[in-house]
Order: C-alpha cells, then structure tokens, then sequence
C-alpha cells in the first residue's frame, strides 16, 4: 500500500476510537440527566464505533500492513441539552464523513482498486450515520417543551438494538 495512503488508514482507526469514546462519554451524560434510552442508544453506537475501528484494523493486517496504535484524544463530557448531544454527534459524523472521502481520494490516487472497494462500505455507512443523528435532532425537536413527548421519544431510543456490523473482512 503507497505511504500516504497507510496513514490515512492508519489515523482512521484512530479517529474511529475516538468516536467510540465520544459516544460512551455521551452515554454517561445523557445518563446522569436521566435520559436512560437516549444513554443505551448512544452506548450501542459506542460498539459500532468499536466495529468501524476494528475494520480498518483487520483490512490493514490482512494485506500485511503494519499498524501503529496512537494514543485517543479525551473526549468532553458536558453537554447543555439532548439536543446538544445530538447535534454534536452530527458535526462529528460529518467530520468522519469528510474523513473517509479524503481516504478515497487517496486510494484512487494511488490506483489502489482493492482499499477502494474495501472503503466502500464506510462511504455508505457514513449516510446512515448522519441520517442516525438528524433522526434524533427531529426527534427532540418535535418533542420541543414537551416532556411526556421527549420521554416517549426517549424510550424509543432505548430499544434500539445492537446488529453486528457487515464491515468487509471483519469476522
Ligand atoms: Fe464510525
Ligand atoms: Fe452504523
């Protein structure tokens, strides 16, 4: 793999863990302010993050790469509302969004078809994801002043359930 790529690839996993903390420390926020669904979502999100870092990972192992592990920023750990959190969750996506089309631009750069294929699925995670976190933002929106509607909304949240990941190559 052509240099600049790898370390594109390499910051990702980085960066990936990064929002696997950013979320778990959202999940410990939301938590504590009482928003018990909101918490679950966000701790589910948390192991996604886990699976997107792990995949970048393995993709780099398997092509016989070697990785090199930094160390992962603190996240913050005060929000002023849900709405906050979500919206903050969203410039974060977007952010990983930018993120991973600059690794295309580098994989197509570099002719590399196979880390272009393999990227793929990140390309197309990157629109559930946003559309994840503006779901949320509407959902507290609507509930506006409400707090029997934020309530409900919250207990929407909580049963969201863990799916294990299709992230090519990660068994
Ligand atoms: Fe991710
Ligand atoms: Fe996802």
């Amino acid at each position: 793999m052509k240099k600049e790529l790898l370390k594109k690839m390499n910051k990702q996993i980085n960066l990936e863990y990064f929002s696997a903390f950013l979320y778990l420390a959202m999940a410990e926020w939301l938590l504590h302010q009482g928003y018990v669904g909101a918490s679950h979502w966000m701790a589910v999100q948390y192991r996604e993050e886990v699976l997107h870092a792990e995949g970048f990972y393995r993709y780099l192992q398997r092509i016989g790469e070697k990785i090199e592990l930094e160390a992962i920023e603190k996240p913050k750990k005060e929000w002023n509302s849900i709405l906050e959190v979500f919206e903050e969750a969203l410039e974060h996506e977007q952010l990983i969004t930018r993120s991973i089309y600059e690794i295309v631009d580098e994989a197509k750069k570099a002719g590399d078809y196979a880390a272009e294929r393999f990227l793929d699925w990140y390309v197309m995670e990157q629109v559930e994801e946003e559309q994840n976190q503006n779901d949320n933002i509407l959902g507290v929106q609507r509930a506006k002043d409400d707090v029997a509607a934020l309530l409900a909304f919250d207990t929407y949240l909580g049963t969201r359930e863990f799916g294990e990941e299709d992230i090519p190559y990660l068994e």
